[in-house]
């Protein structure tokens, strides 16, 4: 449920026991004699930076490498330390497909606009996050390509110091005309949905046409030297599951990242756990037809797990969010197009940044209210039947 505010008093006592919840993790995180000062003004992109090759030193003790003093911003490190640095915003609800694990058939109640963030309240709260550690932002939808202002928010975000990475998931569905001022304006990774090679079940899956299109926009991310290009298939037995081969046989051409998704339960997808097909099962299948398939060493937060055939240009991937949940790692927070900070995807409780933002909140009341949900972000989420049975979105308005 959303906690709104629309009195600045709650702001204010809201502000308080977010400060006291930080100071508590800023003595968590002192190590020794040595502390780290600035907690809640959050720390330099160049001590992070020196953090990270592990060379931090404090001011005035001799040389000293400190492994295990955590530099980064208080704000948005959790009560299990994981420090959340990847940011994914979502930039509006609407969507020129209607996929059926996102979108309920019904459609859903769209948010009135007014109540949107706007360019520049989205580019407020990303300097925000990204002046205390977030260094990579990936914008989503709906389908994030059909906002208008996308390339000026895009332009903009690039232009904060400290953010590396740029990533947008989309449908595909306007990418060829889009990719050029997507590159200009500074998008460096690309996720792409498709979940079919089959057209006439593209229509079936998405209840739109377009499959070509969407191929046409992977061909051209390539040519245009985006390597890899990052599929998103979500498998759903009954569908598409016996098209898994055909999927990874694209790799062995193209430098495609073809991530397997496990079907997820959101508000208004009718998932069932029959529907839904393991990464253990596709795997299965996969070394059936490739006895050789070899897992690729990834990042501590990589939520997926990659795999790549010998000889194959490309690789994939299977994101296991349901068999195997990868919460200890999890470095991510949610920013839905009404401005709601969501910890968790799976996770129903919100805080509407935008509510606190348009009664007139200063940058470090809002960083309190942001490191106070951080903090009680829960350790992982309730297992796949749990989460069938609660209240949560729909997927379309989350944002992936
Ligand atoms: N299960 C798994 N992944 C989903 N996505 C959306 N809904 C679901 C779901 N129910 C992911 C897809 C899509 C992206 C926008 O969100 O990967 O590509
Ligand atoms: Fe649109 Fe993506 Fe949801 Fe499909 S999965 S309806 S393309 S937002």
């Amino acid at each position: 449920m959303a906690l709104n505010c629309s009195t600045f008093s709650s702001l204010i006592v809201g502000a308080q026991a977010a400060a006291e919840a930080c100071t508590k993790r800023a003595v968590l995180q002192t190590c020794g004699r040595y502390r780290v000062c600035r907690w809640y003004s959050g720390v330099t992109h160049e001590e992070n930076r020196l953090e990270q090759v592990g060379e931090l030193v404090v001011p005035g003790s001799h040389r000293r490498v400190l492994k295990d003093v955590l530099p980064f911003s208080a704000f948005l490190t959790d009560s299990f330390e994981r420090r959340h640095n990847y940011l994914r915003i979502s930039l509006t609800e609407k969507c020129n497909l209607r996929c059926q694990y996102c979108m309920p058939q019904e459609g859903v109640t769209l948010t009135p606009r007014s109540h949107l963030l706007t360019a520049e309240e989205l580019l407020m709260l990303a300097r925000l996050f990204v002046r205390e550690g977030v260094n990579k932002i990936r914008l989503t939808g709906g389908e994030p390509l059909i906002r208008p202002d996308v390339l000026h928010i895009i332009a903009e975000l690039r232009k904060l110091e400290g953010l590396k990475t740029i990533a947008v998931t989309t449908n595909g569905m306007n990418l060829t005309r889009l990719l050029p001022s997507l590159k200009k304006a500074g998008v460096d990774l690309l996720n792409i949905s498709l979940d079919t090679l089959v057209p006439a079940k593209f229509e079936l899956i998405t209840r739109r046409k377009g499959f070509h299109k969407v191929m046409e926009g992977i061909e051209k991310a390539i040519e245009m030297g985006y390597n890899p290009v990052k599929v998103n298939c979500v498998v759903m037995r009954g569908l598409n599951e016996d098209e898994v081969i055909d999927f990874v046989s694209l790799t062995e051409r193209k430098p495609l990242d073809v991530r397997f998704i496990e079907y997820m339960p959101f508000d208004g997808n009718r998932w069932n756990f029959k529907m839904m097909v393991s990464y253990q099962e596709m795997l299965d299948c996969l070394k059936q037809k490739w006895p050789n398939l070899e897992p690729v060493p990834g990042e501590e937060t990589d939520t997926a797990k990659g795999f790549r055939v010998p000889g194959f240009r490309g690789q994939l991937g299977f994101i296991t969010s349901m068999s195997e949940h990868f919460c200890g790692s999890c470095n991510r927070l949610r920013i839905t197009a009404d401005g709601n900070l969501k910890v968790c995807l799976f996770g129903n409780s919100e805080v509407s940044l935008r509510d606190f933002l348009r009664s007139g909140a200063t940058e470090e009341e809002l960083l309190h209210i942001i490191g106070a949900a951080v903090g009680r972000k829960k350790k992982q989420h309730a297992g796949m039947f749990n989460i069938s049975q609660m209240k949560n979105r729909p997927m379309i308005l989350i944002g992936g």
